[in-house]
């Protein structure tokens, strides 16, 4: 993975600016702009004060892009990232691309579409060697989730517990409405269309590993608690219990939990962040991990979830991560000789007062739907 190599403190020459590390007159202007397109609660993903001020020392200036307007008409930019979904949204960034073919833009809509779904989000996984996902099936029909109390045959040979979750994984409220289900009678109520997952126990501790281009960063939070054998045939317990955001939880601090907390090691870590992020054909995810002991007592892994650009505030140092990855992005992209000079050569004052202009980002046509944090 690649060294961090960027710093989140100011460079020499605008130390003397002094203050948060923010506005010096006396930075590099912008050579690059970054248009980044995402509805309005979902700017902190990376868009801080820290991460705009590091970028601006570093000759990036970030332009909130208002998707209500043609993308088209906006600009110039050098590389534009985004988190907006559906068809109108994706039209725009068609037509842009078929106008400035040379801008990056971050990530393909078609591959973010196949993780919003989590259907097709695990499909990726199957095909790698180094992790797991749990057996699960999936329930279509409205019908069925009743029919599955009488009938084995939908469950196949899934045990219990489960843990039925929404088909959508866009990020919207209703798609981290979970439920454990301990036992068939728990299955009533729920309404298809449905994941119904085997409820893996390990040890209540859940990795998250944020992936920015080539670089992977773990962070150890908490999960659902380990499930006991007994709980399954206590019938005076409830036979489902729904949940919601368990994992934007500090890791549980019960005693016994110590070793269900060291995190997998790094270059474990980069192995999963390669082969999925190439898999999904994404360079900012972030997908949850846990860890289950096999018969024979070796250490499993098994992904569960995959996340388009999270939310990096979470991720320690991720400032100068990112910062590295976008300059990469942009450095590395064709130069064509027609295309106005990069960066318009705005300075950093200008870069900043444009990052804090009050922009609408819902595309005409269709509201993207609601996000929260995943
Ligand atoms: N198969 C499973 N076995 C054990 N725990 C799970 C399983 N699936 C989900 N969880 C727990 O539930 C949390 C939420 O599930 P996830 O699939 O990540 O949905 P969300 O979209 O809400 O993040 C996970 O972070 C993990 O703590
Ligand atoms: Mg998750």
């Amino acid at each position: 993975m690649a060294e961090q190599s960027l710093s989140s403190s100011p460079p020499p020459a605008a130390a003397g600016g002094g203050g948060s590390g923010g506005s010096s007159s006396v930075r590099p202007p912008a050579v690059y702009t970054i248009g980044y397109a995402m509805l309005p609660n979902k700017h902190d993903t990376f868009v801080q004060p820290s991460f705009i001020d590091l970028a601006a020392q570093h000759g990036i200036r970030c332009v909130a892009v208002d998707a209500s307007r043609p993308l088209v008409e906006q600009g110039p930019f050098d590389l534009v990232v985004h988190k907006l979904y559906g068809q109108p949204w994706r039209a725009q960034l068609e037509a842009y691309s078929v106008l400035h073919p040379d801008i990056p833009i971050i990530d393909p809509p078609a591959n973010i579409e196949r993780i919003l779904d989590r259907l097709t989000m695990l499909d990726v996984v199957s095909g790698l060697d180094s992790v797991a996902v749990p057996r699960q099936v999936i329930v279509h029909d409205a019908g069925a989730p009743l029919q599955l109390v009488d009938d084995d045959a939908v469950l196949g040979d899934l045990r219990f517990p489960l843990i039925a979750k929404p088909v959508e994984a866009d990020g919207s409220a209703a798609s981290h409405n979970l439920c454990l289900v301990y036992r068939r009678e728990g299955l009533r109520g729920l309404r298809a269309p449905l994941v119904l997952q085997e409820f893996v126990n390990h040890g209540g501790v859940l990795f998250k590993v944020y992936v920015v281009g080539d670089h992977a960063t773990c962070v150890t939070r908490s999960s659902l608690p380990y499930v006991p054998h007994e709980r399954l045939q206590d019938l005076t317990a409830d036979a489902a219990v729904p949940f919601a955001n368990i994992s934007l939880l500090a890791p549980t601090t019960a005693v016994g939990d110590e070793s269900a907390k060291v995190p997998p090691p790094q270059e474990f870590v980069d192995k999963v962040a390669r082969e999925l992020g190439r898999a999904v054909g994404l360079h900012l995810i972030n997908f949850d991990l846990i860890r289950t002991m096999d018969a024979q007592g070796d250490a499993k892994y098994l992904v569960l979830d995959i996340n388009y650009c999270p939310g990096y505030s979470k991720m320690p140092g991720f400032e100068p991560v990112l910062t590295e990855f976008f300059l990469e992005m942009l450095r590395s992209r064709p130069v064509r000789d027609d295309r106005p000079g990069p960066g318009a050569g705005l300075g950093v004052d200008e870069a900043r007062k444009a990052e804090a202009e009050p922009t609408s980002v819902i595309p005409s046509g269709a509201e993207p739907r609601q996000l929260v944090q995943a």
